[in-house]
């Protein structure tokens, strides 16, 4: 469920809106494109998921919200005051999480190539647990650890080697994917971590990918997980934390319904019935995906004389790059339905490559130059992946919070943009 429902507008017509704002409000305020948040949409996917755990019987699980699927401080603030830890995977996305008010020992940090400073960074902030990824990233913990007096809670991120996830570029669990160790290197490294003094370890992690809308292969890997814990426990190695990571599927509108967090939570609980350790979770669509969408305004409608009509948007590939990146599917909906038969539309932004096309053949209401348009699910990866390609301005960002809304990533100007840039000394 979600928050961005049809309005009786003041004309009488319907009109979309975020919680009580009129999405037409927000374009008149800002200008398009711009991301817009419901707060309330992530609150309810937060306490949805952590009252499904819950209800299932894992107890205190650390729900690690992923801030790569939406980094704005205000989104990650939002569900800091719930409780939610942070999923990082840079010393940015610390530094975002610790801004956002997320406490150190609520954050995991995961990412196949931390570098030594960001390393550093972590240790002395003292987030609650470094997913080491490989054998040399635990020997650089370590010694990092070691030289600033420390010792690091680790957990050694294992590859469980089974196919999860929509696309192939987002699918993380197969053993010749880049990320964590294989079982065997897993109980190898985690019983070395043991005797090394500038690391403690605490725990296994596992994530096999994103959108996963199947539970059988997550249900394979935890049980393979759970076994893993078994081992090491049985080896005398003290182990507290077993994270399961993210990736649970959401609605894009075009699929089968996904799993519910009810039936995860339930499907975990059966894979690991009987374990006794913390759990952490690392999820990031589930939550955000639902509770943004990008707006943005239609330039033109341009109609080739063979028949096909593009609708030419003021958003662009730079925005929002799922479509052009993955085939992904965004749910296209008019701010104000005109009535009218469905037209099939190629929908494109403006930048300069064929890849720039959101859907092909879409059938919508009509659309006329002006008009405004939702891409909805944008919450995740949308706003956190866009760039100025093209030298477009940044896209902003708007988090909505019952009838008000506020500016959370107000969009740079041309003068901020082009005095980021120098010219080289010898070029006068
Ligand atoms: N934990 C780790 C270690 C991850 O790599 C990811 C996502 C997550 C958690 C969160 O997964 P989620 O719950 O959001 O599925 N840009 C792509 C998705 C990339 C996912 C990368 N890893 C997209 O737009 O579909």
């Amino acid at each position: 469920m979600n928050h961005f429902e049809l309005l009786a507008g003041a004309d009488g017509g319907a009109e979309l809106a975020c919680e009580g704002v009129p999405l037409s409000r927000i374009a008149e305020a800002v200008g398009t494109p711009v991301y817009v948040y419901s707060s309330a949409t992530l609150e309810r996917h937060y306490t949805v998921l952590r009252d499904a755990l819950a209800g299932a019987g894992l107890k205190d699980p650390l729900i690690a919200f992923a801030v790569k699927a939406n980094s704005n401080v205000a989104v990650l603030r939002t569900l800091a005051a719930l409780g939610a830890g942070a999923d990082v995977v840079s010393e940015g996305e610390v530094r975002r999480a610790l801004a956002a008010g997320v406490p150190p020992a609520r954050i995991v940090f995961s990412g196949v190539g931390k570098t030594e400073a960001e390393v550093e960074f972590a240790v002395r902030t003292g987030v609650a647990e470094i997913n080491v990824e490989s054998e040399p990233e635990l020997h650089l913990v370590d010694r990092v650890a070691q030289r600033l007096g420390k010792r690091q809670p680790v957990a050694i991120r294992v590859n469980p080697d089974v196919a999860a996830g929509g696309h192939a570029k987002i699918a993380t669990g197969k053993a010749d994917n880049k990320f964590g160790v294989s079982f065997s290197e897993a109980e190898r490294l985690y019983a070395n971590a043991a005797n090394m003094a500038g690391v403690r370890p605490v725990g296994v992690a596992c994530h096999i990918g994103s959108q996963i809308t199947d539970l059988a292969p997550m249900e394979a890997a935890f049980a393979k997980m759970r076994g893993l814990v078994e081992r090491l426990r049985a080896e005398g190695l003290p182990l507290e934390r077993l994270d399961l990571g993210g990736g649970l599927g959401v609605p894009y509108f075009n699929q089968p319904e996904p799993p519910s967090p009810a039936d995860y939570a339930a499907m975990i609980a059966r894979a690991t019935k009987g374990l006794d350790v913390q759990f952490a979770f690392e999820p990031g669509r589930v939550i955000a995906a639902n509770a943004g969408v990008l707006l943005a305004r239609v330039v033109h409608v341009h109609e080739r004389p063979e028949g096909r009509k593009f609708l030419v948007l003021d958003a662009a590939m730079n925005d929002l790059i799922r479509p052009a990146m993955y085939d992904a599917f965004h749910d296209i909906r008019p701010v104000r339905p005109r009535a009218g038969e469905a037209v099939a539309y190629d929908v494109v932004g403006p930048v300069c490559e064929t890849g720039d096309t959101f859907t092909r053949d879409r059938a919508l209401p009509p659309l006329e130059a002006g008009d405004l348009v939702a891409f909805m699910s944008a919450g995740a990866y949308g706003a956190a992946m866009a760039s100025e390609y093209n030298s477009r301005l940044l896209v902003p960002e708007v988090l909505v919070k019952g009838a008000e809304f506020a500016v959370v990533r107000p969009r740079p100007t041309y003068d901020d943009m082009l005095a980021r840039e120098a010219t080289a000394p010898w070029q006068g």
